[in-house]
């Protein structure tokens, strides 16, 4: 089989410049192409947090100093290339936007961010007269590639056979920015290429564009796929997204098994597997220690680890999690940071249940990762949830997730059965607090059932997610778009 050339350019990649799965997701799929022989590049613009925090950094020959011009805008930008979690990984400097505290921000200047890193990673392969096969584009910061790849392809011959992939990793971050930017963006001349409704109401919608011009959309999961062209979940590209449906293809995310599991997690006090799975509760005891608790290894013990923002769904929660902290002895441990009414919530818990509850508004990769080791159990209420990745680390941890039915966690996540002891976790349909008081009650019954419970964690650790064949999924789509025989798996 021959290789391909892969190009992924996104705003995150693990564990350097990471705020979400998107982060986990680029590393992990850079990592298993190139276990798969590809040549892969990856490119991320190199934010502060990654010059200081990347002891490797080197310029890449040949790409120093490039003019990039972009309306009135004229950049200099080079490429310095450093290892990041075993993958090799281009960072583009440009101090002008990259230099910052945050990897997003709320400056005015946003959208130039991104249209660069999507612009210049075409004058990339030019300088280096690389032609990649696929560019794999990740979420609306990188939009506007596959337009200005079809602009600069009417004279470009480099480019005359690369296939152009966008990958939705939510739907809900659109990169809406008010039509006055086409100018800086350098998209005068292709005005009528944009979508016109959208112009004449005074905006440009980032990830529309990308929607419109790339050769394949995909997103994170099958259900999330079907999702996103319904009204409900759709965020008003739904119609869109119908009118390109045999474009469209759900593939839900892997994990990382190298960074995510009880028997070489660096970050947990006790190694543990299936086998050895009464190694947790030394991982249950650490984490009660960590957060303040008090210990308690019968006590059922919730993990949450999360953005705390409305599409994760905490609200359904605030109710019933009040109620069985009041009337039951378990332990709830939180970390995450996001909306303040979320963040307020759970410090209010932590404040009236002090010896229940306890929250990190931090970001903590460390107390994450003991979360998902010693928890009895892991809470994703999602509202909308495009696939979500510390629901399939929870299975691997024998950590039952009790989540909402909706985008990855449908797909991933099956309901026990007392019956027939099947099922990998608790799974609810409705989005309210009813539906969340059912699924916690269900797990504390489960709970003092240890043989149920046992079976349950077992049949979860023993589900594989791992990238390898995920990232093959990708291969033979890669190969159909550029019309080549698939090669035998
Ligand atoms: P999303 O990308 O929507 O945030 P995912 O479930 O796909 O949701 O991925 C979230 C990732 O971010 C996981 O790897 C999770 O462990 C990590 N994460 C989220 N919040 C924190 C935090 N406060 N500290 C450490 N890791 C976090
Ligand atoms: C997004 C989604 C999340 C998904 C991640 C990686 O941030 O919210 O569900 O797992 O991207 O694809």
């Amino acid at each position: 089989m021959s290789p391909l050339r892969v190009l992924i350019v996104a705003s995150e990649v693990a564990p350097v410049a990471k705020t979400g799965g998107l982060a986990d997701v680029v590393a992990a799929l850079g990592i298993e192409l190139g276990r798969k022989g590809h040549d892969v590049h990856v490119l991320v613009p190199l934010y502060r947090r990654v010059r200081e925090g990347v002891a490797d950094l080197e310029p890449v020959p040949g790409l120093q100093g490039l003019r990039i011009d972009m309306g009135p805008h004229t950049y200099r930008v080079s490429v310095v290339r450093g290892t990041v979690g075993g993958l090799v990984v281009d960072f583009l400097d440009c101090p002008a936007l990259y230099d910052r505290p945050g990897i997003y921000t709320p400056d005015r200047d946003e959208h130039l961010r991104f249209a660069l890193l999507s612009r210049a990673a075409l004058s990339v392969c030019q300088e280096l007269g690389w032609a990649p096969d696929i560019v794999h584009c990740n979420d609306w910061h990188t939009g506007l590639l596959p337009l200005y790849l079809k602009l600069l392809s009417s004279w470009e011959q480099l480019f005359d056979s690369t296939k152009t992939v966008l990958t939705i990793h939510n739907i809900g971050y659109q990169g809406m920015f008010a039509a006055e930017v086409v100018h800086e963006l350098g998209l005068d001349d292709a005005r009528h290429l944009l979508h016109q409704e959208d112009l004449a109401e005074g905006r440009v919608n980032l990830l529309k564009t990308g929607l419109i011009y790339a050769d394949v959309l995909t997103t994170v999961s099958r259900t999330y796929a079907r999702e996103i062209q319904g009204e409900e979940l759709g965020m008003g590209l739904q119609e869109m997204l119908r009118g390109r449906d045999d474009h469209l293809v759900g593939i839900v995310n892997g994990v990382d098994y190298g960074e995510w599991s009880p028997e070489q997690d660096r970050y947990i006090p006790q190694h543990y597997s299936a086998e050895t799975i009464d190694g947790k509760l030394e991982n249950k005891r650490a984490l009660l220690a960590v957060a303040g608790l008090p210990p308690g290894d019968a006590c059922m013990t919730f993990g949450v680890v999360s953005r705390l923002v409305t599409q994760k769904g905490f609200s359904i929660l605030f109710e019933p999690l009040s109620e069985m902290l009041a009337h039951h002895d378990v332990r709830l441990v939180v970390l995450g940071s996001g909306e303040p009414a979320i963040e307020d919530f759970f410090a209010g818990l932590a404040h009236r249940f002090p010896q229940r509850c306890a929250y990190d508004k931090g970001y903590n990769d460390p107390l994450a990762h003991l979360i998902e080791a010693g928890a009895d159990a892991f809470l994703m209420p999602s509202r909308y949830e495009p696939c979500g990745l510390n629901q399939m680390y929870s299975l691997r941890y024998g950590t039952v997730p009790i989540v909402r039915r909706t985008g990855g966690l449908a797909d991933t996540v099956e309901l026990f059965d007392p019956e027939t002891g099947e099922g990998t976790g608790i799974v609810f349909d409705d989005f309210n607090a009813e539906a969340a008081r059912w699924a916690l009650s269900v797990a504390l019954k489960l709970y003092h059932q240890p043989r149920l419970w046992r079976r349950m964690m077992l049949n979860g650790m023993a589900r594989d997610f791992s990238w390898t064949r995920q990232a093959g999924t990708y291969v033979e789509l890669y190969h159909r778009l550029l019309g080549r025989e698939v090669p035998a798996a």
